[in-house]
């Protein structure tokens, strides 16, 4: 007290001096401060209501707590501004156990609506949590900067909400492995920023894929096992000029349901149609013209020798799967402008030849891996591995 009373009256004009300094300072540093102590009160407080909601078990939130929510565990602020702009709860505590996967670190219960007030939230990762079949709420739909959504693996359940669609600056999106039920809503087709859509593996279906033609940002496509026989207007994917790797794995797809007379996608590199119902690589003619192809996963349909004509010039491919089909009479030679290929699969077809005779066909072609089980290969091997061991 005394030492304050006495206090020399020049010595507290400096003091003056250096604050109203340290004020400017602060003024044109603001966001060093707002990095530093921050976290919006009213975002914090959000984050507080999300995750009274979430049953938590192994207590992975355990860290939000105290003032700087910043700091907390899967909360990412902007460095500019100071708001949270990401949103990181994916379990990565993940175990695979085969197929199916070890949920013990998995957060679950209710995605509350105070998800809201993160108003500058432009990435939402949920992935491998389990909210027990429950659906999407439709206000996620109100995020409008989001441009990354994942929720896939997190057993979602019930229809799609359509109002992923407004959700216009959206350039990741993943809802792969979830239980839906109904067909993919048409307003998806709205995202036209869209460069990344995953809804492989989601039991929904769809009568026409129309709404595809708007994506026309999109890079990376996957349609695996949603039943797609039953859709039309097929031929608007070949407005999808950016397109690089499409899946459309088991979607009961065959000649007559995928018809595609035309695209003017040519950057396509990598391109999954197996365990469809093909016969006639004639109906896909458009593929044959593709210069950017590595990787052809044509597993699990009825081609037979045809396709190995159909496929002779495409000396892009590296990585050619052409297991269970009926090739019955291939020969080594049939590959010889296949200059790339460093893997090639054909199990599980009637290959009926001597072994000796297509393996030294084989030689010359560089391949790091090739598989041939489960075919009517006959004659000696021992002296070929001979040759190759000498
Ligand atoms: C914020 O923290 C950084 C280092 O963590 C420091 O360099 C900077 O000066 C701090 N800014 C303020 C305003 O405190
Ligand atoms: C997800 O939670 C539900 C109960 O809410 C439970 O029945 C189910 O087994 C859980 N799923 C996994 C993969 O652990
Ligand atoms: C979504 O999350 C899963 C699991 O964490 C991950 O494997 C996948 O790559 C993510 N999807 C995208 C588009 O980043
Ligand atoms: C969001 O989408 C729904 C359904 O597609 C629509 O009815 C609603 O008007 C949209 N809301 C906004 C704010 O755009
Ligand atoms: C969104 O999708 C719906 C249904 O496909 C369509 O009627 C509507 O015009 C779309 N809105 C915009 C802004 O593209
Ligand atoms: C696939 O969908 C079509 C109609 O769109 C239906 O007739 C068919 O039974 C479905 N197939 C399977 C295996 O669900
Ligand atoms: C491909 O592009 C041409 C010329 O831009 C256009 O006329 C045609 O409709 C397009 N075709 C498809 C399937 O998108
Ligand atoms: C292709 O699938 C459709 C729908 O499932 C079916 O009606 C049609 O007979 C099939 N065509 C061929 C050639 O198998
Ligand atoms: C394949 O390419 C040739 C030559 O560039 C062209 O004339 C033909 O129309 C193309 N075919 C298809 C189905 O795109
Ligand atoms: C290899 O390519 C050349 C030139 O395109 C073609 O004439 C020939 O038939 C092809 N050979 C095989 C075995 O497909
Ligand atoms: C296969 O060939 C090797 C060496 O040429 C010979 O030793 C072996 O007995 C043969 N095996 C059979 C089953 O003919």
């Amino acid at each position: 007290m005394t030492k304050i009373k006495n206090f020399p009256s020049a010595l507290f004009s400096f003091w003056v001096l250096l604050l109203t300094q340290a004020t400017s300072t602060l003024a044109t540093n603001e966001l060093d401060t707002r990095v530093n102590n921050s976290c919006p009160p009213g975002e914090r407080a959000a984050l507080l209501t999300l995750k009274a909601g979430f049953v938590d078990p192994k207590h992975r939130l355990s860290s939000w707590e105290g003032h700087d929510c910043c700091s907390w565990s899967g909360i990412t602020c902007s460095k500019a501004t100071g708001h949270v702009v990401k949103l990181d709860l994916s379990n990565t505590y993940i175990q695979e156990l085969g197929f199916f996967h070890d949920y013990n670190y998995a957060l679950g219960g209710e995605i509350r609506s105070s998800l809201l007030s993160l108003r500058y939230l432009n990435y939402l990762d949920l992935s491998y949590n389990n909210f027990s079949y429950t659906k999407i709420p439709h206000f996620i739909g109100a995020l409008k900067d989001l441009r990354y959504l994942n929720l896939s693996l997190s057993n979602f359940g019930g229809r799609i909400p359509p109002q992923l669609g407004n959700l216009s600056n959206l350039q990741y999106l993943d809802l792969c492995a979830n239980y839906f039920d109904g067909n993919i809503p048409p307003q998806i087709g709205n995202l036209s920023n869209l460069q990344h859509l995953d809804l492989s593996w989601t039991f929904i279906y769809s009568y026409e894929v129309a709404w595809l033609a708007h994506l026309t940002s999109l890079k990376h496509l996957d349609l695996s096992t949603i039943n797609l026989s039953g859709s039309i207007n097929w031929e608007r994917l070949g407005m999808l000029l950016h397109l690089q790797t499409l899946y459309l794995s088991d979607c009961k797809l065959n000649e007559t349901s995928f018809s595609l007379p035309h695209v003017n996608f040519t950057k396509l590199s990598t391109f999954d149609l197996s365990f469809n119902e093909f016969s006639n690589p004639q109906s896909l003619i458009w593929v044959w013209n593709m210069t950017d192809l590595r990787s052809v996963v044509f597993s699990g349909n009825n081609f037979d020798g045809r396709l190995l004509n159909a496929l002779r010039n495409m000396n892009s491919i590296q990585e050619l799967f052409l297991d269970y089909n009926n090739l019955m009479d291939m020969k080594s030679s049939d590959l010889k402008n296949l200059t790339n290929v460093k893997l090639l699969e054909l199990s599980r077809n009637q290959l009926t030849r001597d072994i000796t005779k297509f393996m030294e066909g084989m030689s010359p072609y560089g391949l790091q891996s090739l598989y041939l089980s489960e075919n009517n290969f006959y004659g000696n091997l021992s002296s070929w591995i001979g040759r190759m061991l000498a």
